[in-house]
């Protein structure tokens, strides 16, 4: 089985200025297909960073990182969009575009060419979420756990490798984020969607199959749940 992250010792930096900020400090990270891994932290603790790397939204500082087998030190710009393009994302806070309905949201991610299988795929997509009675709805019209679902729907358009969900409860009262769990569960468990979730909600994060420990830019502790 071909993992889907591979980090070894992999570090990140950011410059503020003059001042280097040492965000992951040599992370060593195995997660295989098929998983629901929840990394837990304190603010500042290095999650998001690490996030957005296994996203291939920003490049390591050093250390070696594999995504779905790809070493992402070695991929130019180009090779980058497109591995981009079989990650799904979620964020804390929606991320949809105002003026276009649920349906469109999700079509409008789709990289299909054919008008008419986006339309069709969007709207199993956004069926699957439990969302079929609100396809015209735009986000405003929608609650904050119904736009969360819109954006776990887009984030599934092209079938991805993997979905990276930051916070996705963040924003959202107790019983809607029981709900966007138990969808996301369903992903994991009916769908084989391999899921990978930063959370600050110790209580959400024990619900994953294994849990990460970051402080301070390290891994703490693994913990299977
Ligand atoms: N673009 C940046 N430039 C400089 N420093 C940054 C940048 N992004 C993050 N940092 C710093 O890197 C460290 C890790 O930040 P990160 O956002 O990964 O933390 P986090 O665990 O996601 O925190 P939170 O729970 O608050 O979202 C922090 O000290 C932060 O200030
Ligand atoms: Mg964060």
């Amino acid at each position: 089985m071909v993992a889907i992250v591979e980090a070894i010792n992999l570090k990140k930096t950011y410059m503020l200025g003059k001042v280097p900020v040492e965000a992951l400090r040599g992370i060593n990270l195995h997660i295989d297909a098929g998983e629901f891994v929840s990394i837990l932290g304190p603010s500042g603790s290095g999650k998001s960073t690490m996030l957005n790397l296994i996203g291939a939204l920003d490049k390591p500082t050093s250390g070696r990182l594999l995504i779905d087998g790809m070493d992402v030190s070695k991929l130019g710009d180009d090779q980058l969009a497109e591995l981009r393009l079989s990650i799904g994302f979620v964020f804390q806070f929606f991320n949809l575009i105002p003026r276009l309905s649920a349906r469109e949201n999700v079509e409008l991610a789709m990289s299909i060419a054919n008008k008419r299988k986006r339309r069709k795929r969007a709207r199993e997509l956004l069926e699957t979420v439990g969302l079929k009675e609100r396809m015209k709805h735009k986000p405003v019209e929608l609650s904050g756990g119904q736009q969360q679902r819109v954006a776990i729907a887009r984030a599934l358009a092209n079938d991805p490798a993997f979905l990276l969900l930051d916070e996705p409860t963040g924003n959202v009262d107790s019983k809607t984020a029981r709900e966007i769990l138990d969808l996301i569960h369903m992903l994991n468990k009916e769908k084989n969607v391999s899921i990978i979730m930063v959370t600050h909600d110790e209580k959400l994060a024990h619900e994953a199959t294994r849990t990460v420990f970051m402080v301070d830019g390290n891994i703490a502790k693994e913990l299977v749940n």
